[in-house]
This record gives C-alpha cells, structure tokens and sequence, in this order.
C-alpha cells in the first residue's frame, strides 16, 4: 500500500464480535494506521448505545493478545466518505463472508466509490472459523438465551447476558 496509508475500518459492531476482531487484527498488519470507526447512527436503531459499543470495541482490542500496532477506535456520525476524507484514510476495510453480504457491501463500495474515487475499497475474506458469525444472529441467539460464547468475546457474552436479564449498567 502507498506511503503512510490510513485505514477505515467502519461498521456498526452492535456488539462487536470475534470475525470483527479477526478483520481488525489482519486489518492492521497492511495498512500503517487502521481506524476502526463505529457508525453513531447510520440510520438504525442500535442495540447498545454508541458509547457502550465504543467501550466494548476498545477493551476487545486492548484485552487481546495480539500485537496491537497502530489501531484506533473511533466514532463517526454522517457520511463514511466524509469522515474518510476527514482522518485522511486511503482505504476503507470491510469484511466478507457469504455471497449474501456480496450484494450490499458490492453497492456500498460503488456508491462510495463515486463519492470518492480517491478512496479504494478493501474486502477481507472472513476465515473459516467466523465465516458464519453475525451480530444479528448474535443478538438472536443471545435473546434466547443460547450460548455466544464461541462468537464474541467474555466481555461482550456477559454484557449480553446483563442486557437480556433485563438489568442495565
Ligand atoms: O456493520 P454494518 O452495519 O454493515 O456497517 C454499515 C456502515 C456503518 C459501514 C454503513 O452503513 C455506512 O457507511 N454508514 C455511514 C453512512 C454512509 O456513508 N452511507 C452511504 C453508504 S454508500
């Protein structure tokens, strides 16, 4: 990649789960700076609030055991285009799974792309072992009360567990 190349990676992460964790970490070994950058809104309604999921983001990445080169954790409110053109990022990251994300994120890339050519989108093939791992699906199983122990980090289960016992901290 060029020069000292700044790194987007933006979602929503609500909550964040180990294939978010997986693309950050990989993420962050080819670009010089990655900014994971958090949507405040982008138009949903969000299980945890923008504070809760930046808290939950940035203890993932400060409790894992990976070598943490340069990541940030950001929010952003508005266009991803704009608050790439802000933090001077040559390229946004995202993650893909199943062709059925394919679609989405295939439109999402185009668009931004028009908003602005200067800026690449860069997927990363989710591995084996996250490649079926969703927030949705997360919160679904968690609302049941299933174990999600095998897709999001102790933290974020317990913070699950807390919010569907009905008590709020
Ligand atoms: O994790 P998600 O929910 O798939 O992330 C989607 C996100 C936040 C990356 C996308 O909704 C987004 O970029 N929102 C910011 C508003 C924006 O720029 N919309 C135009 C996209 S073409």
């Amino acid at each position: 990649m060029s020069r000292h190349c700044i790194g987007v990676y933006p979602g929503s992460f609500d909550p964040i789960t180990n294939g978010h964790m997986d693309v950050i970490f990989r993420a962050a070994k080819i670009v010089d700076k990655l900014i994971v950058a958090i949507a405040a809104s982008a138009g949903k309604k969000h299980f945890f609030t923008l504070r809760e999921r930046l808290a939950m983001v940035r203890s993932g990445i400060a409790s894992s055991p990976q070598k943490r080169p340069s990541i940030e954790v950001m929010a952003f409110d508005g266009l991803l285009m704009d608050f790439a053109n802000e933090v001077k990022a040559a390229v946004i990251i995202r993650g893909l799974r199943a062709v059925s994300d394919f679609e989405y994120e295939f439109q999402m890339a185009g668009m931004n792309a028009r908003l602005n050519p200067k800026v690449e989108t860069v997927f990363l093939m989710a591995s084996d072992s996250n490649h079926f791992i969703s927030s949705r699906l997360v919160k679904e199983i968690g609302a049941l009360g299933g174990d999600v122990s095998h897709f999001v980090s102790k933290a974020v289960a317990k913070k699950l567990a807390k919010r569907f016992s009905g008590v709020n901290d």
